[in-house]
């Protein structure tokens, strides 16, 4: 059974209410008609809710009974402006300014997720990444104990030989752009979290990737991947992980044994760090499109679970980020 399928069984057997700031995008209430009728979520639909309607009867999707609120129109408004306002206003944000805000169906959605009235948020079919992330990294907050928010993409792959019988967590493809040793520790112990929660892996083995394997290159962006690996080995010792490794001593048996003889990880690696953005999101790309592998986006490291999608993102794609959302959430 694949990562998608296990995540839908979990995801079926305990419903989260996820709330969808995109409602009247038609992808995105196709999906909810969906997710609604495979009892897969609870989702709630962000908008004018005559127009809603319009887009779910011009696209034959079935929103009977579903859950749609207007932030433009919510008693529930001048509460979430209230709570925004006391969470930003030592960054500036004025009574007014909140109030605002709140009309904006990312802010209200945002709000919800803060205030429990929602579990998790999934969105990006029309906004940026940085759309969604930075109201998420302002308002939702890291967990505790959680440095850095940072991505985990779930590659699974063609060749079943390659990590946990397919399945590769790489990070972060998505986020940080060039983190720090310190940030770089705490994205992989963040991404091993996410193996093991989210996708099922029971070891996660950790590769801290670089162009160099155990000091066969030497040079400052080396170091920076040595240093992380000695700090994640501090901060978690017992997480199998190790570095720094290429991407073929990380993978292939023959080569990790030559290349880091003895190393736990070497050669049977299930959780790949990158060593920044650039390499992150280069790598999992090169996967997708001439590796075959599918693949699947989370954030990690928030305190409560929202999601981002591609623009180009299908009817399925929504569905699926929905229901790693609704999983995430029922470990919060
Ligand atoms: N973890 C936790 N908190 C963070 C992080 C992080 N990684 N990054 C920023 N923050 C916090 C800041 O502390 C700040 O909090 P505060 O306002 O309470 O003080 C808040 O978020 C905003 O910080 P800024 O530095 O002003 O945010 P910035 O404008 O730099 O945006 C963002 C952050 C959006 C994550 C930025 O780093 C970014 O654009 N990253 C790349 C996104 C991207 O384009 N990815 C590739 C494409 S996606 C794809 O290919 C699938």
């Amino acid at each position: 059974m694949s990562m998608i399928e296990k995540a839908k069984i979990k995801a079926k057997a305990d419903r989260k209410k996820i709330v969808l700031p995109e409602g009247d995008e038609p992808r995105t209430v196709k999906a909810a008609a969906i997710l609604k009728a495979e009892g897969l979520a609870c989702p709630v639909l962000l908008g004018d809710p005559e127009k809603i309607l319009a887009v779910a009867k011009a696209n034959g999707a079935d929103l009977d009974g579903m859950e749609i609120v207007d932030p433009e129109n919510s008693p529930k408004a001048a509460g979430y402006a209230a709570a925004l306002y006391e969470l930003r206003k030592a960054k500036g944000v004025s009574e007014e300014a909140a109030a605002d805000m709140v009309k904006d169906p990312m802010y209200y959605g945002i709000m919800m997720v803060k205030l429990g009235d929602a579990d998790g948020l999934v969105s990006g079919a029309v906004h940026t990444t940085g759309d969604m992330l930075r109201p998420a990294l302002q308002i939702i907050k890291t967990k505790p104990g959680m440095k850095v928010v940072s991505s985990s993409f779930l590659m699974d792959c063609p060749n079943k030989e390659l990590g946990d019988d397919g399945l590769l967590v790489y990070a972060d493809c998505v986020v940080m752009p060039n983190p720090t040793a310190e940030e770089l520790a705490h994205i992989a112990i963040a991404a091993a979290g996410t193996a093991h929660d989210l996708c099922g892996v029971e070891v996660p083995k950790v590769a801290m990737l670089s162009f160099s394997t155990k000091g066969s290159a030497k040079h400052e962006l080396v170091d920076k991947v040595q240093q992380a690996t000695a700090l994640a080995h501090a901060l978690a010792p017992e997480l199998l992980l190790d570095g720094e490794l290429q991407f073929d001593a990380a993978l292939v048996p023959e080569i990790g044994e030559s290349k880091a003889p003895g190393s736990p990880v070497a050669g049977h690696a299930n959780v790949l760090i990158f060593p920044d953005l650039q390499a992150g999101n280069i790598g999992y790309k090169i996967t997708q499109r001439i590796g075959g592998a599918e693949c699947f986006a989370v954030l990690q490291g928030l305190a409560k679970p929202c999601n981002d999608l591609s623009r180009g993102c299908s009817v399925e794609d929504i569905v699926n980020t929905v229901v790693l959302t609704a999983v995430q959430a029922q470990a919060v």
